[in-house]
């Protein structure tokens, strides 16, 4: 199927809600056409460009692309300053244009520890796109899945300590309204480039349910093509969460 009759023939409500992508391979990608690490790394930002604009011309609701992990921090320190910088650089450049798209931008993630500049600049393009309806695009920059766990763990403990909840009566609801993606939907699709198949701890709780693909591509080749064929393999995935493929045949066939 071509990618344009896929636009055409696509049923909005077959989308997955929220598509979360581990950008992953611009060094690789870089070091394939002898240029040093920075170069994949901003040849990846035309990617980001592209999949945004398609997920939201497509109608998705949630995109969430990891941007810079906990654990990248272990990098050389060369390349953490550039990233940094490059993340400056591009948040000032784009946000306009998101604005102008009615893209709403979160960054998730400990962002205490960016320069005070960047936390400033997060928060000025977070604010000037918060009450825009179309795409939620979340940033993880500085995220783990586990940090994200555990700091609700700490805001929930302190409730419990305040005697709001007891601890016996604690739910999966209580710890998720803590989360960095709360009161969106779940991921329903996990898309990681560069062939690894490896969620390096992204997303952890909020993606116990995800369908995950994982292409060859290198993150700066992702282009609409990738996103509209890793959707298209999403709509033809059967997902059962707990039932067996009878039950949910049986289902499908009551919506009929
Ligand atoms: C992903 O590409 C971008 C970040 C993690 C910031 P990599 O930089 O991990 O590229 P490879 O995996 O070394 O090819
Ligand atoms: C994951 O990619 C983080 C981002 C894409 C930002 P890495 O390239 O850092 O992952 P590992 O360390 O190889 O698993
Ligand atoms: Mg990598």
């Amino acid at each position: 199927m071509s990618s344009q009759s896929f636009h055409q023939e696509i049923d909005p409500s077959l989308l997955p809600k929220h598509i979360a992508v581990i950008m992953d391979g611009n060094g690789r990608w870089a070091k394939a056409r002898g240029k040093a690490r920075m170069f994949g790394h901003k040849a990846g930002v035309d990617a980001v460009r592209k999949t945004v604009s398609t997920a939201n011309r497509l109608g998705v609701q949630v995109l969430t692309l990891f941007a810079f992990s906990s654990e990248n921090w272990r990098r050389p320190e060369e390349e953490v300053s550039l990233l940094m910088e490059l993340f400056v650089t591009v948040l000032g450049r784009e946000v306009k244009r998101l604005h102008k798209n009615g893209v709403k931008l979160k960054v998730i993630g400990d962002t205490t520890r960016f320069s005070q500049s960047l936390q400033d600049k997060i928060a000025a393009a977070e604010a000037l796109t918060a009450n825009n309806t179309g795409l939620v695009l979340n940033v993880a920059a500085n995220y783990g899945g586990q940090w994200d766990i555990m700091q609700a763990v700490k805001k929930l403990a302190a409730q419990v300590e305040r005697g709001e909840i007891p601890a016996e009566q604690l739910t999966e609801g209580d710890l998720q309204v803590h989360l960095s993606c709360s009161g969106l939907p779940d991921v329903d699709l996990m898309i990681r480039t560069s062939g690894e198949c490896r969620i390096s701890n992204f997303m952890l709780w909020q993606a116990a349910y995800a369908e995950l693909y994982f292409t060859e591509q290198f993150w700066p080749d992702f282009d609409e093509t990738s996103l509209t064929e890793a959707i298209a393999w999403f709509i033809n995935r059967e997902r059962r969460f707990g039932c067996t493929g009878e039950q949910i045949k049986a289902m499908l066939q009551v919506e009929k």
